[in-house]
């Protein structure tokens, strides 16, 4: 039977998450079954109750959701034969890989239903070595699922920076794990300015601009002058294009750009016109410049966050780092939108969500992690709430 865990608060508690908006929330929490679609109907978070924990197994409760309900979907499942959970839903504890990976396509398909066509879905998945044996799970998967009808869109590595302690003699210590951002149509939500880095200044040395990354224009002019791949024209072309980029560094229109000169840099992507735009450039003019967004850089897919061992007193050796979910929430949901994780565990995903204002789901086979993930929910909405009000008093 679904337990659901429904949280309101007693007092007023601020502006969540519309600003103008000033509700009473109760606490009320039921036990009371929940087997069909239109009671969840009447839980599912709003303005005045934020969050929603579903107590039960991930496949079996998001079929009780609507569809198209949820705007970006970030989840950690249990891993290939990693640990043992109490949710005797056997999941990870599969004897073969291949059926592990076909329960974790049937789950997420179920998923895709309750996401929005234009939403997202971030996966994080760890590895196993069996039999000493590395299993190359995660990209399995992720095959897997793009055979299912997901669009990948990025791979990324998530660089435990210290990693985990390692006493094998005869390999590397593993430092990474894999996030994949999925999608389900060609078009979908992705906010880009949410989670760009905001552009460097420029300095100056001598009296002459240095752009934040360190152009000065001093190599890419003597590669110029010095070039046997340009005509005198091409060379006194790329030589005005150099000085107005470095003008536009100056006067702010530009914050940053990069060179690619002929015989000189490859072009980014691909030498060949047929693929790259930037290679055909340089075959007509000899020369182009790539200028950095005026908004600042987008994060890169190589992200450095240090493993979160907080909760480790609470039995959960498997929480992942709330720094985790920030860039997926801000790039692919809007303020006020809904995020789920089907196997929330402690609520890194709910909690991360509130704090940047944002509703959650979360749905986890053991109720002992969603008191953990309840209690670290209603801290979150606490803060986030106290911080709406000062900002309106101010
Ligand atoms: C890797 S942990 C997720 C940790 C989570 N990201 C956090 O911040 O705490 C996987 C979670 O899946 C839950 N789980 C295992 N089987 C499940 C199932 N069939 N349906 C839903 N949750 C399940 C476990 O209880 C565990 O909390």
């Amino acid at each position: 039977m679904t337990k659901a865990i429904l949280v309101r608060k007693k007092k007023k508690v601020g502006r969540y998450p519309a600003p103008g908006i000033l509700r009473n929330h109760f606490v009320a929490e039921t036990s009371a079954g929940i087997d069909t679609c239109s009671r969840i109907n009447s839980l599912l978070p709003s303005d005045e109750v934020p969050y929603l924990l579903l107590h039960g197994d991930a496949e079996t409760e998001l079929r009780k959701l609507p569809e198209g309900l949820v705007h970006c979907a970030i989840t950690s499942p249990p891993y290939w034969r990693q640990r043992t959970y109490e949710s005797g839903s056997g999941l990870g504890a599969e004897n073969d890989r291949r059926d592990y990976i076909s329960r974790l396509v049937r789950i997420f398909r179920e998923l895709r239903r309750v996401l929005r066509k234009d939403g997202s879905f971030w996966l994080n998945i760890g590895d196993t070595y069996y039999k000493k044996q590395l299993c190359g799970i995660p990209w399995q998967a992720v095959i897997a699922l793009q055979a299912d009808g997901w669009i990948l869109r990025n791979a990324i590595i998530w660089d435990k920076v210290k990693g985990n302690p390692d006493n094998s003699k005869d390999k590397l210590r593993n430092m990474y794990e894999f996030i994949f951002h999925l999608v389900m149509s060609e078009e979908y939500y992705y906010n880009a300015d949410e989670i760009r880095n905001p552009p460097g200044q420029p300095s100056y040395k001598n009296g002459k601009v240095v752009t934040p990354t360190g152009v000065s224009g001093g190599k890419y002019k003597r590669q110029i002058v010095e070039s046997k791949d340009l005509s005198s024209l091409e060379k006194a072309n790329a030589l005005k294009a150099l000085t107005e980029a470095l003008r536009k560094v100056t006067d702010g229109r530009m914050p940053d750009f990069r060179m690619i000169i002929r015989g000189c840099q490859r072009s980014t992507h691909s030498d060949s016109p047929e693929f790259s735009g930037r290679a055909t450039e340089l075959i007509k003019r000899g020369f182009c410049i790539l200028p950095y967004h005026a908004n600042g850089t987008k994060p890169g897919d190589v992200w450095r966050i240090i493993p979160e061992d907080e909760w480790r007193k609470d039995q959960h050796y498997a929480v992942f780092p709330k720094e985790i979910c920030q860039i997926p929430i801000k790039a692919t949901s809007p303020k006020g939108g809904l995020v789920l994780d089907p196997f929330a565990g402690t609520g890194t995903t709910l909690v991360a969500a509130i704090e940047l204002g944002r509703r959650g789901i979360g749905i986890d086979t053991s109720a002992e992690y969603l008191g953990v993930a309840r209690h670290r929910a209603e801290h979150a909405l606490q803060i986030f709430s106290e911080t709406q009000s000062q900002r309106t008093l101010f």
